[in-house]
């Protein structure tokens, strides 16, 4: 979360920099603000949307070549103009943006402050413009690399200073930086979305490096000063892409993208004759995978529900032992990691703090460390030994929707590959490769039921609790209808495995409570109906979403949304979708920001 962009070159900055925020404002934000160095600074700073910021700056005249702007969600401080970055040191000299926390802030501002240093917010960034003015003595590198090694904590930071002009220095530990120069200019942004259409050659920078960036060249280094040669990489995402293609909403157009994206995870990968997966990414290593006799799967969020549905799987067909480990408590608990345990962590932006951390605490441990991620040069793509892309292409949709049926297309793939390198037959292999394959065309079927799941959704929309329960593979896919559910709409719902109602939840039920019951026709459909029929006893209404043919069903449920047959392991690709367009619609018809829910960022770089 929090959005940085930075420019030097030959064109006015303002627009660059307004432009470069409004493509990172899907990342969550509160406030916002930029400088622009002109014969002086001109800071420019304001509370809510970028709109906010744009008519402040229409009012003033930010003329100026360079400049530095910011996105921020508020971490310390309240969500006030004052506290918005930049922030500037007490000779309006330094302006800083930044991402991250520093956690020796109030040591460090403690040592300023006895040098005379005053502050204006209560921000831990603002310590940061004062530490590198401290040691400014005409190179803003010089003091950037000096300042930074004092900092304990995370940050993605740039910093522009009005005595070197025309220079933006660029520094990174454990938060996002990427750097171009185009031709006409030099740029920094945290998310390569904000510079994607001036260029799609970028630099990403690494933990430890400070780049200095100026309108026709850029040089990185170490903070001891070391410089370091950097790949130039070319950016696969147009800016098509990433935006909205006629929805009304991001969301919605990530929803119906499924098929696609379905696609893309499942493109290359599958050989149905011989019943096999193959992962280039993991190829290297299939000899220590082949001996893995653990696997530990870290994530946080709709990842973890993903990996949830992947223990199943991989348990299943591969007969190896899965634990799925939220990744903010592994990192605090003292795991047990053995030699052959594998630790494959997933994430949609690869940038998730915590699953950083659970990562960085495995492979101290010496696990072969392996990671599912969307977003191609992430930090955690670049921190695997191997990795494999579940190519969903950009979610800019705060909710997580097409990374989590890509995440768990590319775990069946994985059951498949673990599978057939230990017991699993050829005839198995082929049967899932074969409905790996139908995928995409189903998942285009259950997207055609779309005005049933609004029909539902006008009705409950004004419940204000809900139930989400299902069982074995349903049992994710019940939780990620209640995340979904809550995140977009605000409305309480509480997911279950739906042999836990009698132990509790049930007490709730009445005829106002109603409970979305995912029941496809599987092994444990008898059971599930079991379940159902508890709560219909207690007069609370039914949503069920059930596969096709099934008519016994509409004599229980009061409403039914079916999505088409395919094997039970692959069945949380189609059921998760009528509940993703039903907290959708619910989420539009009762006026909500549906792309960008309040309190939330799309990554979430802080723990
Ligand atoms: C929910 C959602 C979050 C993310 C979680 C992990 O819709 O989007 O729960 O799944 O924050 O994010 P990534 O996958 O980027 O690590």
């Amino acid at each position: 979360m929090c959005g940085i962009i930075g420019y030097t070159g030959d064109k006015q900055a303002a627009p660059i920099l307004l432009e470069g925020l409004r493509r990172e404002a899907y990342r969550g934000y509160d406030s916002s603000g930029m400088v622009v160095f002109g014969t002086s600074p001109k800071l420019v700073r304001a509370v809510g949307k970028l709109e906010e910021l744009e008519q402040k700056v229409a009012t003033l005249s930010m003329d100026g070549i360079f400049g530095i702007g910011h996105s921020r969600w508020a971490t310390h401080g309240e969500v006030t103009e004052v506290n918005a970055h930049p922030h500037a040191d007490c000779k309006s000299n330094v302006f800083v943006v930044h991402n991250g926390i520093v956690e020796n802030y109030r040591e460090l501002r403690t040592k300023l402050k006895e040098k005379g240093h005053a502050f204006s917010s209560d921000t831990d960034t603002e310590i940061l413009a004062h530490l590198i003015e401290h040691f400014f003595e005409g190179k803003l590198e010089e003091a950037v690399r000096k300042a930074m090694r004092l900092v304990r904590g995370t940050y993605g930071l740039l910093v522009a200073a009005a005595q070197d002009p025309g220079k933006l220095v660029a520094a990174r530990l454990s938060s996002p930086l990427v750097i171009a120069v185009n031709g006409t200019g030099g740029f920094v942004a945290s998310d390569p979305a904000a510079i994607i259409t001036h260029t799609k050659k970028v630099v990403f920078l690494e933990d430890g490096e400070v780049a200095t960036v100026t309108a026709d060249g850029f040089t990185v280094t170490d903070l001891e000063n070391n410089v370091k040669d950097k790949e130039i990489t070319e950016l696969e995402w147009s800016v098509e892409e990433a935006q909205k293609g006629g929805r009304p909403h991001f969301m919605l157009k990530e929803i119906e993208e499924q098929p696609e994206s379905l696609q893309n995870a499942l493109r290359g990968r599958l050989l149905v004759e011989e019943g096999k997966a193959k992962l280039g990414g993991l190829e290297p290593f299939a000899e220590r995978l082949r001996s893995t006799d653990r696997l530990i799967i870290t994530a946080m969020g709709t990842a973890s529900l993903a990996a949830m549905v992947g223990e199943y799987m991989i348990e299943e067909y591969a007969g190896i032992p899965v634990e799925v480990e939220n990744a903010a408590e592994f990192r605090y608990r003292k795991p047990v990691i053995g030699k052959n345990t594998a630790f494959l962590a997933i994430s949609q932006s690869g940038e998730t703090a915590d699953t950083l951390a659970a990562l960085a605490e495995a492979k101290e441990k010496g696990a072969l460390t392996l990671g599912l991620i969307n977003v191609i040069g992430s930090t955690l793509a670049r921190q695997v030994q191997a990795g494999i892309y579940n190519h969903a292409g950009p979610e800019i949709g705060v909710a997580s929707t097409k990374a989590f049926t890509s995440q768990v297309a590319v775990l069946a793939l994985l059951a498949l590959f673990f599978g057939r390198q230990r017991s699993l037959s050829l005839v198995q292999g082929r049967r899932i490769a074969e409905a790996l394959s139908a995928l995409p065309g189903l998942v285009q079927k259950t997207l055609e039921s779309a005005s049933a799941v609004e029909k539902v959704a006008e009705k409950y929309k004004d419940a204000s609790d809900f139930f989400f329960i299902g069982r074995k593979y349903s049992y994710p896919v019940a939780l990620e209808g209640a995340l979904k559910l809550k995140e977009i709409t605000y409305i309480h719902a509480e997911g279950y495995g739906a042999g836990e109602m009698k132990h509790g939840p049930i007490a709730l039920i009445d005829e106002k409570f109603p409970t979305v019951a995912v029941v496809p026709s599987d092994s444990v459909y008898e059971k599930t109906l079991s379940n159902i029929q508890e709560i219909k006893a207690r007069r609370g209404p039914i949503i069920a979403v059930a596969s096709e043919g099934n008519n016994e069903i509409e004599e229980i449920a009061d409403d039914v949304l079916y999505i088409p047959k395919t094997l039970e392991m692959l069945t949380p690709i189609l059921s998760v979708i009528p509940l993703q367009l039903l907290a959708y619609y619910i989420g539009v018809k009762k006026g909500r920001d549906v792309d960008k829910p309040r309190n939330l960022a799309k990554s979430v770089t802080v723990e």
